[in-house]
């Protein structure tokens, strides 16, 4: 299976991708990593193993027209790898129902999107997630992995992992413990993917 990941930061998530289709752990094969930021350490940690990568930029304050823009960009430039699968890990942007719509290969085939999100949705949507769960006072937050819709983190829920929250956390530490049952969960669900076990819509 194919498949090209997006990133906007450290790539920690999409370094365990990368170590457990090294290791012939997961029958995938990562073309390339994208990212909306030239600087984000996931890009880096791509080309030390040796993977393609990409960037599409967008810039602060775009207008309406540049975000479609922007979205035509990121689109040709995910299906130039011919992808079965686009996964989402730590991108921090939303992309467009149109970008989603036009996610077909050239020999006809959907590209289903899916994201990491680090809480059990549909509790904490949105880029704050694990600060969000923590000021909500929650005792047990998680992970989902989900197939990307036109909504913030709303698309049909393909795997979860529940985390209980300790006393003394905080959100870097919270975070940190989600992470770890995230990356577990993601490669889970690619090599589930990639036998065959999820439908997409
Ligand atoms: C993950 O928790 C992801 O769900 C969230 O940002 C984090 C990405 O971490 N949106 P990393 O870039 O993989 O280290």
């Amino acid at each position: 299976m194919r498949i090209v990941v997006l990133v906007s930061g450290s790539g920690s998530n999409l370094q365990a991708v990368i170590d457990a289709a090294q290791s012939g752990d997961l029958p995938v094969e990562i073309a390339a990593v994208g990212s909306d930021k030239p600087e984000a350490y996931g890009l880096e940690r791509a080309r030390s193993a040796g993977i393609e990568t990409f960037i599409a930029p967008l810039q602060k304050g775009a207008t309406p027209e540049q975000r479609q823009e922007w979205n035509r960009r990121l689109g040709e430039a995910v299906l130039s790898f011919e992808p079965d699968v686009l996964v989402s890990s730590g991108f921090m942007r939303i992309v467009s129902a149109e970008f989603l719509d036009t996610l077909v290969r050239t020999d006809g085939q959907a590209v289903p999107m899916i994201n990491t999100h680090p809480a059990l949705l549909p509790s904490f949507p949105g880029a704050h997630a694990v600060r969000d769960a923590l000021a909500h006072g929650v005792k047990v937050t998680g992970c989902t992995v989900h197939q990307v819709d036109s909504g913030v983190d709303t698309g049909p829920i393909l795997a979860q992992t529940a985390v209980e929250v300790l006393p003394g956390d905080d959100e870097p530490t919270l975070h940190e413990r989600i992470k770890t049952a995230e990356r577990d969960l993601l490669n889970r669900v690619l090599a589930e993917t990639a036998r065959g076990e999820h439908t997409f819509s």
